[in-house]
């Protein structure tokens, strides 16, 4: 694929950040993104590199109406010697596909997907952070453009990356974050869309998160729709628990999300000694076993918040209190995960992909 690249003059570049770590999340952006139409009949086409700013939309827009939209979560990491690094592309490459057919949109060839990513990080190369903690957040996207108010699937679509320099993603750092438990409101039910990235899975959750928030946590827990019983996920991450020793998360159910982070910690965990097990677990076990010492830990695992130590969980007029600071294995997991992320722990399992 040939992509056409708009430049602009050096003296219209955006200053640069003067503290990447100090950057709040997703709120600054770099000086180009990425832009591929897609029209039925012609398939995807025009791939552009272009200076960043506003896509202009016919208010009939499909995508403003019926929420046919997919996106993922990735980041570009810098090395110590200035080498420019991704994690495990190709799964979000993969995942993105898998959205979109959910979603009945057209695929992105991983190919097209990888190359549009790695021209566009090669000439935004500047923006890339250094400091472990700070990030090039990645947001691919893709949104159905037809203006057209029938409930189908639209004709014509854009697929778009921006860029986003970031510090840490939760304002509290590495200190642990609490999480409260919906048991009136869910996120996804299976054969829902829960294991799509699709915004509407997101703007579901937005009540239950302010409620949250409200009560003095920072994100909802979801259980699962049918019984209310199942933990599932946390609101932008999935969920680990270290019981009796073990590493516990929520097996896949078709409702959940199928985190990058949640599948390489399952990989890495037997090497750094403990053992891992997907299974379901009950609210019920989780509130018990902190009450009696059985769940020793539990931790958030995304893109976009790391490996994040959870410390208290609310549940029905009752907070349970698991630690105040972070435990051994969130830090353990943070390490080691992060290590192979900056390139500064051997790549044992090729998961790093070099950009620059
Ligand atoms: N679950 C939800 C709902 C998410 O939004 C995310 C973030 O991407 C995750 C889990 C973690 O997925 P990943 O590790 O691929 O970023
Ligand atoms: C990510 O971790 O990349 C995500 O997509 C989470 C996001 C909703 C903030």
């Amino acid at each position: 694929m040939h992509i056409k690249k708009t430049l602009l003059p050096p003296d219209n570049l955006k200053p640069l950040y003067a503290d990447a770590l100090k950057l709040p999340f997703g709120r600054t952006f770099t000086d180009y993104m990425f832009t591929m139409e897609h029209h039925r009949g012609r398939g995807w086409h025009d791939p552009e590199i272009r200076p960043y700013g506003p896509i202009p939309f016919d208010p009939a827009a499909n995508v403003l109406h019926y929420g046919q939209e997919v996106f993922e979560g990735m980041k570009s990491y810098k090395t110590d010697t200035g080498v420019v690094l991704m994690f495990r592309p190709r799964e979000n490459a993969k995942r993105f596909n898998l959205s979109l057919r959910r979603l009945s949109m057209p695929e992105v060839p991983e190919e097209h997907f990888l190359q549009a990513l790695c021209e566009l990080i090669r000439l935004e190369e500047r923006w890339v952070p250094q400091a472990v903690g700070s990030s090039l957040y990645i947001r691919p996207a893709a949104v159905s453009t037809e203006a057209a108010l029938g409930v189908k699937p639209a004709e014509s679509y854009l697929f778009f990356i921006i860029l986003s320099p970031s510090g840490p993603y939760f304002a509290e750092g590495f200190n642990p974050v609490g999480l409260w438990v919906s048991d009136s409101y869910t996120r996804a039910a299976v054969g829902g869309t829960g294991e799509a990235k699709t915004g509407g899975n997101y703007a579901g959750t937005l009540l239950a998160s302010k409620i949250a928030k409200d009560r003095g946590f920072s994100q909802v827990l979801w259980l699962d729709a049918l019984e209310h019983r199942y933990v599932e996920e946390v609101g932008a991450m999935n969920i680990f628990f270290v019981v009796d020793g073990k590493l516990v998360t929520p097996k896949l159910t078709g409702s959940i999300l199928q985190g990058i982070t949640r599948k390489s910690i399952l990989q890495i965990s037997s090497d750094l000694g403990i053992a891992a097990e997907e299974r379901s677990i009950t609210i019920d076990e989780v509130v018990e076993g902190i009450r009696s010492g059985k769940v020793t830990e539990a931790f958030g695992a995304g893109t976009a918040a790391v490996v994040s130590p959870v410390g208290k969980i609310g549940y029905r007029d009752e907070v349970h209190v698991i630690s105040e600071k972070a435990g051994p294995w969130s830090r353990k997991l943070f390490d080691t995960l992060t290590g192979i992320q900056y390139g500064k722990l051997p790549d044992k399992y090729g998961w790093v992909y070099r950009v620059v």
